[in-house]
């Protein structure tokens, strides 16, 4: 669906973007993962044609971005970083607006807004509006003309916590319901809940890319945490996952009906994130 070959990108003499190679599959929810000023931004705006790539190529269905095809706009919707919304306006009045410009369904509109759960503010001005619901508000317009992938810049960046959960939700329907994704985010955890793989993006550079289970494997420590019940309190103790004298204590709390549970200890994606690029992820 989506296919990215050796982008650059500069501004003036501070290099964006340094060659990134990527491709996301038909139903994918991707995610690009990185510290502020890493590129998630130019890289979005490069893909939905709101910027130009010094060079490099970049498609999405088979059409090329840079030619700047009106057709490519069709197949995608774009949740922005920043609100562009007319705040003066309601909601139902900037999603009208949207769909008189762009010529999509406007009965969509009363679809959405219940999907995403605000179809009693739909006559609300948007400068009324939490961060939250104009971030709702952004991606029911996103989804107007029912487009095939979905671009999402930090979508949840500084919401509530239910918000964000919303958000997270209405992710998943759609892309059960065959959208592809592409989203930014500097949330290690919202990436690994959500995403099928991520690409990790440091400087300009992918750096490390995967599923999330794959990077935890790749990256994991063979430790474990046994959780044992020894007779007055739960003790977890962590062991190497390799080696005799674990396997003879397993073994003997096993044997004694000890054991309550086991976990390998996985390192988290911030944990992978600082031993790729030996830099911490703020
Ligand atoms: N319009 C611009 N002019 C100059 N430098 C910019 C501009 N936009 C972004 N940059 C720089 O390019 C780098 C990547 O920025 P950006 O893509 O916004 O990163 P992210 O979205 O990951 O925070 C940063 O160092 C940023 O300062
Ligand atoms: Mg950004």
């Amino acid at each position: 669906m989506i296919e990215v070959n050796s982008l650059l990108k500069s501004y003036g003499d501070k290099k964006a973007l340094n060659g990134i190679s990527f491709h996301v599959r038909e139903g994918e929810i991707f995610g690009f993962l990185g510290p502020n000023g890493a590129g998630k931004t130019t890289t979005l705006r490069i893909l939905t044609g709101q910027l130009k790539a010094d060079s490099g190529e970049a498609r999405i269905m088979d059409l090329d971005v840079m030619k700047g095809t009106r057709e490519v706009h069709s197949h995608i919707g774009v949740v922005p970083e920043e609100t562009n919304l007319y705040e003066r306006l309601t909601i139902g009045q900037n999603l009208d607006l949207f769909c008189r410009l762009y010529g999509c369904d406007i009965r969509q509109t009363d679809y959405y807004l219940k999907r995403i759960g605000m179809s009693e503010e739909k006559n609300t001005q948007v400068k009324k509006l939490s961060k939250g619901m104009k971030q709702k508000v952004l991606l029911v317009r996103a989804l107007l003309h029912s487009p095939k992938i979905l671009f999402l810049d930090e979508p949840t960046s500084g919401l509530d916590p239910a918000s964000a959960d919303t958000i997270h939700r209405v992710l998943k329907e759609l892309n059960e319901q065959g959208i592809t994704i592409l989203l930014t985010s500097h949330n290690m955890e919202e990436v690994d809940k959500l995403c099928n793989r991520v690409a990790f993006l440091n400087q300009g550079e992918i750096v490390e890319m995967g599923s999330p289970e794959a990077l935890k494997l790749n990256y994991s420590k063979r430790r474990m945490k046994v959780l044992i019940d020894d007779g007055h309190e739960l003790v977890s103790r962590e062991l190497d996952m390799d080696g005799e004298e674990s396997a003879r204590l397993v073994s003997e709390w096993m044997t004694e009906g000890k054991v309550r549970s086991v976990h390998s200890c996985e390192p988290t994606l911030a944990e992978i994130f600082v031993k790729v690029t030996g830099r911490d992820f703020v």
